[in-house]
């Protein structure tokens, strides 16, 4: 035995109880009463909590976009993701016009793997759905990349309905899944063009370019069309009331839509686009008002909210200022990988949700909707030994100077956190104590996805 964390107790999405947990070769091979083995290290975790590693399945790591490159290399992203208690990354690969999906997939792996510090895995953003790309599905199902992101925004990458109908259809016969990224671009280009026009040009309006109804109009075509056609279909980074209804609706009739959303959405309001740093918080879909991050909290109460990642996608503060004085031109993205879990775990310990939910929206769910599961998102024996040991009693306050990104800001500063991870296992690897990431660039595998099983 290599391993044995005694005294704590394990929190998975399901269970809460206290018992010893012992791991062998980066497997959980044990878990139990008063376990003894000789010369097996032993972590004493007396009034600590014992969670699996999250799973942020929505990064941008090192990703050509907005004029520049996302600010975090996967080095710095899957550091940051482990200091955070991310344990699997699942990173966004862009198919460039005319690549194969494996391909495309395959560039990637090249860079991610000897940065990668936890394991990680991919979805392809499909931006050109040829007959060639749709027969390619299974391959890349085969693959380990079972999932595909459509665009229904942004110049380049955007795909038309006919497109995403297409897909979604060939996702149904090859037990794939499309995501969907949902606003409507026409909408949005002439809310630019007028609030340019009125030297409207600050932070605010880019929320006012895409406000609520933008958004939830696209959730409801693509749901509309994933329905028609008996698709699975995963709306990522909802932020919106009247979207979400729909998905609620949808999952009610007993269609198989999925919504994730992020930590920004349930903790800030539009309100943030009137400071003077508003600009930090750009992203898109823009965060929403009042009623609507309600509204996600309640849903991911009822479970129609299945799964909280981060869509990790942060640009240093001077390319943030290229947009001072027009918002078009502030790259769109933020950071939240090493704040995902302990954000949700502070609410959980603050009272707004159980622990048990905390790790099924930032695990458990995760790990089946994309097919990794039982090997990551829980702790039984067999899984991966991916663990978070958690204090419930430390507090902490994010500061840019205690996280571990390479970002120069961070738009989570002085936010309060109860309770906080002091340290991960990948793999049964320490790689994160109290603190300090004590991992190893390379450290991280691919991770082989298997595709839904919920
Ligand atoms: O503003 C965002 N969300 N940037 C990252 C790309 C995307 O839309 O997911
Ligand atoms: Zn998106
Ligand atoms: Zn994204």
């Amino acid at each position: 035995m290599d391993l044995i964390i005694k005294d704590g107790t394990i929190i998975t999405a399901t269970d809460t109880y206290k018992a010893d947990i012992a791991m062998q070769n980066g497997k959980i091979v044990l878990i139990g009463q008063d376990l003894q083995f000789e010369g097996a290290d032993v972590v004493d975790a007396s009034g600590k909590y014992i969670l699996p590693g999250a799973i942020d399945v929505h990064t941008h790591l090192q990703m050509p976009f907005g004029g520049t490159i996302s600010a975090d290399s996967y080095e710095a992203g899957t550091r940051a993701a482990a200091c955070g208690g991310v344990t699997t990354v699942f990173d966004f690969v862009i198919q460039k016009k005319g690549q194969g999906l494996i391909e495309a997939v395959e560039g990637r792996r090249e860079l991610c793997d000897p940065q990668a510090c936890v394991d990680y895995a991919f979805h392809t953003i499909i931006t050109d759905l040829t007959p060639a790309v749709l027969e390619e599905f299974s391959a890349s199902a085969s693959y380990g990349v079972p999932s595909f992101k459509m665009f229904m925004v942004y110049m380049g990458l955007m795909s038309d309905d006919g497109l995403l109908a297409l897909a979604l259809e060939r996702s149904r016969e090859t037990g794939t899944l499309v995501a969907v990224h949902a606003e409507n671009r026409d909408i949005i280009d002439k809310r630019i063009e007028r609030l340019l026009a009125q030297g409207k040009t600050s932070a605010w309006y880019h929320y006012e370019s895409r406000p609520e109804f933008v958004e939830s109009e696209a959730d409801k075509r693509a749901i509309h069309i994933a329905k028609a056609l008996d698709a699975p279909l995963y709306i990522v980074h909802l932020a919106c009331k009247e979207g979400l209804d729909e998905v609620t609706k949808a999952r009610d009739e007993g269609y198989e839509i999925y919504a994730e959303t992020c930590p920004q959405y349930l903790h800030f309001t539009n309100e943030v686009y009137k400071r003077e740093d508003g600009k930090n918080w750009v992203c898109s879909p823009p965060i929403k008002a009042q009623e609507s991050q309600d509204a996600l909290w309640a849903g991911i109460k009822r479970g129609d909210i299945q799964t909280v990642a981060t869509d990790h996608c942060p640009f240093q503060s001077y390319e943030k200022d290229w947009g001072k004085d027009d918002f078009t031109k502030i790259p769109n993205g933020i950071m939240g990988i090493e704040n995902l879990y302990p954000y949700m775990l502070s609410e959980a310990n603050k009272g707004r949700i159980s622990f048990n939910k905390a790790v099924e929206v930032c695990a458990l769910n995760p790990a089946k909707i994309f097919g990794c599961s039982p090997e990551k998102g829980t702790l039984v024996v067999g899984s991966d030994a991916d663990l978070v040991v958690y204090d419930p009693n430390k507090n902490f306050i994010i500061s840019k100077d205690n996280m571990h990104s390479d970002v120069d800001h961070t738009i989570w500063e002085g936010v309060e956190l109860k309770g906080y991870p002091v340290m991960t296992f990948s793999r049964g690897k320490l790689v994160f104590k109290d603190g300090e990431f004590v991992g190893d660039p390379g450290w991280g595998q691919f991770v082989k996805c298997r595709g839904r099983k919920v």
